[in-house]
Formats: structure tokens, C-alpha cells, sequence
């Protein structure tokens, strides 16, 4: 999030409208937002509500409650710490027993890649931290030195799609081993640099596949997906909703699984819904942006 927690967030929603019209034709009372972020979705989905309706949201980023706290209470929009795998703990603490569509924006929000503390930007230094809760778990350069040469590189390649991983991995561990482990981001974009050739069309920084995939394995991030859209359907009324925008294809490929392998979901979108060319050109990191929704039979 940004430095000052006083700060207003400067992340723009992604697929607002589409989120919203998929979610409204099944006219909710109830609305989980498992990924709070900068309250966008959240607010937009309120208005959609009757009177006695409620949002129940949900952040792993203690920074975004901070935020919320900082500002007037919000009208019908309860927010929870916490991982959208506890949805159903957040329904039982609003003494509900389902809710009517769940909504997931995953990955991380321009406030928090803004923010040089985390790490997630590897355009600006910084610790290599890359949690999307610091307060719990192990940062990323940390969890670089409680793992071996073949689990890095195993991760860099599952969670990256990375093809040097090796190299990279070795050079990791080789920092380590003549004492100098990789710390910083800029410790690690060095590091991407030296392994990964500059590939013809110069399109993808050398350090973006890294970066993703210590994001990924640091916060557990497929894990998490896999294990939420598993249990959303207890969470869910009949005829309730579950929206979900993915950001790269591991994420995608899960949710497509999930909702073709599991016949308590109805699927409503064949093929993923793509952002309109005047939103891209609008707001370049919905650019990859793909939603898929399913409604609970
Ligand atoms: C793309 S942003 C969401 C932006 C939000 N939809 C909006 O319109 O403002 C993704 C958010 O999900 C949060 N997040 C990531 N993994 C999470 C998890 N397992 N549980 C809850 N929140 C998570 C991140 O901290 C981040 O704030």
C-alpha cells in the first residue's frame, strides 16, 4: 500500500462493469469480496444491494484494513484480515450462513506494488519481502535461503514458466554460499539479469518470471486458489455466483479446472471474458486481465 497509510489508494478496478452486471443478475443481499484491495469492486457492488444488504471483504494486507480504519466507516461494507480462504469464518462472524456471489481479483493491487517496502516491484529497490501480509510467513529472501538449489529452481520454473531456472537458482545459492545472500530486489534483478538472455523483442523484463513466481510461492498463492474455490460452493446460496479475475495463465487454468470439474457449478462464461480495448488503453495492468463465472446450482 502506499507509504502513508492516510494515503488514498491509487488502484483503479479491474472489469468493473462486467463484474458488476455478472454478479447483479442474480440479485444478492449478500456479496463476499475476497480481495478488499482499494475497496473498488466492493463499493461499485454496494450500490447494487438492497437496503439491508451486506458486503463482507476480505484482505490478507494488513495495510488495507490500516487504510479502511483511517477513513469514515464504510455504509454496508464489513472488511475482515484475512486470507478469502476464511470467507466462511467471516459469513459465521456476520451470523450468515451464505452469501450470494463471491468475487476474487487476485494478484496485488498498484498500491502495494507502489509501496518500495514490499518488494514487489522490481523497478524501484528495497527488501525483497514480496508478502502480501508482513506480518506473517517468511520474506522472500528468506525463504530463498530455507530452500534448496532444486526447489528454487523448481519454483522459478512451476510458478514463473521461467526457463533459466536453473541458472538462477544456482546463482542464488551460490550468493549464499560466499556469504553475500540475495536480499534486496535490486540484489535479485541482478541476478535475473546475469541468467536470463535479453530475448529478441526485448518485450519482458528479465526479472518479471522471477518475480511472479517468488510472489507466488511465498504467499502460497495456487495453494490458496485451489483450496477457496474447492469450498466456495458451501459458502454460496443456489443460484449465487462466484466471479473470478486471473492475471496469468496458472492462475486461469485453475479456475477453469475447478469450475469444469465440479458439478456444483453451472458454468456461465465458455471462454474467459477479456477487458475492452478503450479499459486496456484506459489502464494498462487490466491488459492480462481474464474473468470466469460460474453460478452454484
Ligand atoms: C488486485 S487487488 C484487488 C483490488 C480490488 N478488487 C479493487 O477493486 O480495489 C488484490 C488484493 O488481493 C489481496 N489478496 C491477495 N491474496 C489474498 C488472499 N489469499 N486473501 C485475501 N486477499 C488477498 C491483495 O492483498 C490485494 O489487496
Amino acid at each position: 500500500m502506499a507509504d502513508d497509510n492516510t494515503a488514498p489508494p491509487c488502484h483503479v478496478s479491474v472489469m468493473p462493469g462486467e463484474i458488476v452486471d455478472w454478479v447483479a443478475q442474480c440479485s444478492p443481499t449478500v456479496i463476499i469480496d475476497g480481495t478488499y484491495g482499494a475497496g473498488g469492486h466492493s463499493r461499485l457492488l454496494r450500490d447494487i444491494l438492497p437496503p439491508d444488504g451486506l458486503v463482507i471483504g476480505l484482505d490478507r494486507d494488513p495495510a488495507v484494513s490500516a487504510l479502511v480504519e483511517s477513513q469514515p466507516p464504510q455504509d454496508r461494507i464489513s472488511l475482515f484480515l484475512g486470507s478469502y480462504e476464511k470467507a466462511g469464518q467471516a459469513l459465521q462472524a456476520c451470523e450468515l450462513e451464505h452469501a450470494d456471489a463471491l468475487v476474487l481479483d487476485l494478484g496485488l493491487s498498484s498500491d502495494q506494488l507502489a509501496d518500495r517496502d514490499r518488494g514487489f516491484s522490481f523497478q524501484n529497490d528495497g527488501p525483497l519481502d514480496l508478502r502480501f501480509d508482513p506480518e506473517n510467513g517468511v520474506p522472500a529472501s528468506e525463504w530463498l535461503t530455507r530452500h534448496s538449489e532444486k526447489e528454487i529452481a523448481d519454483a522459478i520454473y512451476q510458478f514463473g514458466e521461467e526457463r533459466f531456472s536453473r541458472r538462477i537458482a544456482r546463482e542464488i545459492v551460490l550468493r549464499s554460499k560466499q556469504r553475500q545472500p540475495v536480499r534486496t530486489v535490486a540484489e535479485m534483478v541482478d541476478v535475473c539479469r546475469r541468467c536470463v538472455p535479453r530475448g529478441k523483442n526485448h518485450d519482458i523484463h528479465p526479472a518479471t518470471r522471477t518475480f511472479q513466481a517468488l510472489r507466488i510461492a511465498v504467499n502460497e498463492e495456487l495453494d490458496i486458489l485451489t483450496r477457496t474455490l474447492q469450498a466456495a460452493p458451501e459458502w454460496l446460496s443456489p443460484g449465487g455466483r462466484i466471479a473470478v479475475i486471473s492475471f496469468h495463465s496458472l492462475e486461469d487454468r485453475i479456475v477453469k479446472n475447478a469450475f469444469r470439474d465440479d458439478e456444483r457449478w453451472q458454468i456461465l462464461t465458455k471462454k474467459p471474458l477479456r477487458p475492452s480495448d478503450e479499459e486496456v488503453a484506459a489502464n494498462s495492468r487490466s491488459r492480462s486481465a481474464k474473468l470466469r463465472v460460474a453460478e452454484r446450482r
